[in-house]
């Protein structure tokens, strides 16, 4: 394996996009490690660059990464770079002939496309820096329509829109490999979903979820806190089985009131189903179906490839799980009378985390994936915060900013272990350090100065019927 890379193995330059930079790297991490590859960063990486150059993959790895990735752009084969246009000539010039040799022969046909980060260039100075290459051994006829080769001269203005240098920090040179999967974030966009809530999640960072979370071909996916679907919509597309649960009947069902503008009632097929059929993968909905996640109703085994999930934070959706504080009459057989209706009562954060996690480690298989949002009050944030189990290991958490006081973190875990009895008890949060212990202290916070009148409207204790 190693003597095969050593001949194969050249560097790659990724591009990546500048928006969702803390998902970046655990996205290209997570898609690497689909290929039992590491991420080997050149010297002088800087994590918020537009730019990463990586060592000791194959030109199969880069592809396999952009058939996935949503946080890479375009990914090149590097065949020099520089702090200056003449360190980058040097560099070219240095460049194994026969590796370029395949591509710049009498009778390929090719094109050079000049990309600057955080500068606008006039077009006759792309000519310009285009014709600057002359010292390059292109033998081949330029097609600017139908090339079979595409090379790139890529310039790096730095990230301060403000203070734009006139010459760039850095330049590479390489041969385009493929471009990653952005077109998804407008394909999928939920603004034309067939079915959405108020809570539906955004493209982007469902695929983003599924990409940290590894999911792969055939894996079967679950997503306890369903909604919508739009986790099962990401997962399907990259070929795995999907399923979930909702407490909600109306939200499984696709009942009730609409969540568009100028729709007072979802129509007859608004429902998670269709949603997978209007991107055309149906055939991967396993089923989704009406449960409280606070219940225990799977058979005790390791059922799922990994669990995605948006957790309701009681912002815009209520926190509830069914059962009541109050003493409700029981038959000796523990059913309830024929009259009873269902009541449900507060489900505390502290709770949906801790029933999330253990529900993770009791239902993943090991090597599984646990991806989910923790709502954090950024003001108390520590790592301490986190909620950790035995049996999971934290892989990566990154933030998405919300406003001067709240974020939420993608919290990424690996189970590592089958549970033993006291493994969910000894990984139990320090209660002092959970600011979602007890009553709901982080959706009271959340709200503090913000909408105090639906924060207390949301507490109230027990709700019959809902
Ligand atoms: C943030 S939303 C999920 C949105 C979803 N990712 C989507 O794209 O539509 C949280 C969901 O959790 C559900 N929920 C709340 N409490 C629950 C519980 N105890 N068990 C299962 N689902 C619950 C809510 O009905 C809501 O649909």
């Amino acid at each position: 394996m190693a003597s095969s890379c050593s001949r194969t193995c050249l560097q790659y330059l990724l591009h990546l996009a500048h928006d969702n930079l803390d998902f970046r790297l655990p996205e290209i991490k997570a898609l690497l490690a689909l290929r039992a590859k590491p991420f080997l960063p050149c010297e002088n990486f800087n994590e918020q660059s537009p730019f990463w150059c990586l060592n000791s993959l194959t030109e199969e790895d880069v592809r396999s990464v952009m058939a996935r990735s949503v946080c890479a752009k375009s990914a090149f084969e590097l065949w020099g770079r520089g702090r200056t246009h003449s360190e980058l000539r040097t560099s070219l010039l240095n460049y194994s002939p026969e590796k370029m040799s395949p591509y710049v022969h009498k009778e390929s046909t090719y094109r050079i496309n000049v990309y600057t980060f955080n500068k606008t260039l006039l077009f006759a100075d792309r000519i310009k820096k285009i014709d600057a290459l002359e010292y390059l051994p292109f033998e081949g006829t330029v097609s600017l329509k139908s090339p079979q080769h595409i090379f790139c001269l890529l310039e790096d203005y730095g990230t301060d829109p403000n203070n734009i240098p006139e010459h760039p920090n850095y330049v590479y040179f390489g041969r385009w490999i493929a471009d990653g999967q952005r077109e998804l974030i407008r394909s999928h966009s939920v603004k034309s979903r067939h079915f959405i809530g108020n809570t539906s999640m955004d493209a982007g960072l469902s695929f983003i979820m599924t990409n940290h979370a590894k999911v792969k071909e055939n894996d079967l996916v679950f997503d306890p806190f369903v909604g919508t679907g739009s986790l099962l919509v990401a997962c399907s597309h990259f070929g795995a089985y999907v399923c979930g649960t909702d407490i909600d009947y109306n939200t499984i069902h696709g009942k009730g009131r609409s969540s568009r503008k100028n729709q007072k009632w979802r129509g007859p097929d608004e429902n998670i189903r269709a949603n997978l059929r209007q991107y055309g993968t149906q055939k991967m909905y396993v089923d989704v179906m009406v449960s409280d996640a606070s219940k225990p109703v799977w058979r005790n085994a390791a059922l799922f490839d990994a669990i995605i999930t948006d957790p309701p934070y009681g912002i815009r959706e209520s926190t509830r799980k069914t059962g009541s504080h109050k003493d409700i009459a029981k038959a000796p057989d523990g059913s309830y009378a024929d009259s009873h209706v269902p009541v449900s009562q507060a489900y505390n954060l502290s709770d949906i985390f801790a029933d999330l996690l253990h529900f993770s480690a009791q239902h993943l298989v090991v090597g599984g994936r646990l991806v989910y949002w923790l709502p954090v009050y950024r003001p108390e944030y520590c790592e301490e915060m986190i909620p950790h189990h035995a049996c999971l290991q934290l892989v990566s958490n990154c933030e998405q900013t919300l406003s001067s006081h709240t974020s939420r973190r993608l919290i990424t875990m690996e189970k590592i272990k089958e549970p033993k009895e006291l493994d969910g008890l000894a990984g139990a949060p320090d209660p002092r350090c959970s600011p979602y212990h007890g009553h709901n202290a982080f959706r009271e916070k959340y709200f503090s100065g913000l909408n105090k009148r639906s924060s207390k409207e949301d507490t109230r204790a027990d709700v019959d019927g809902k």
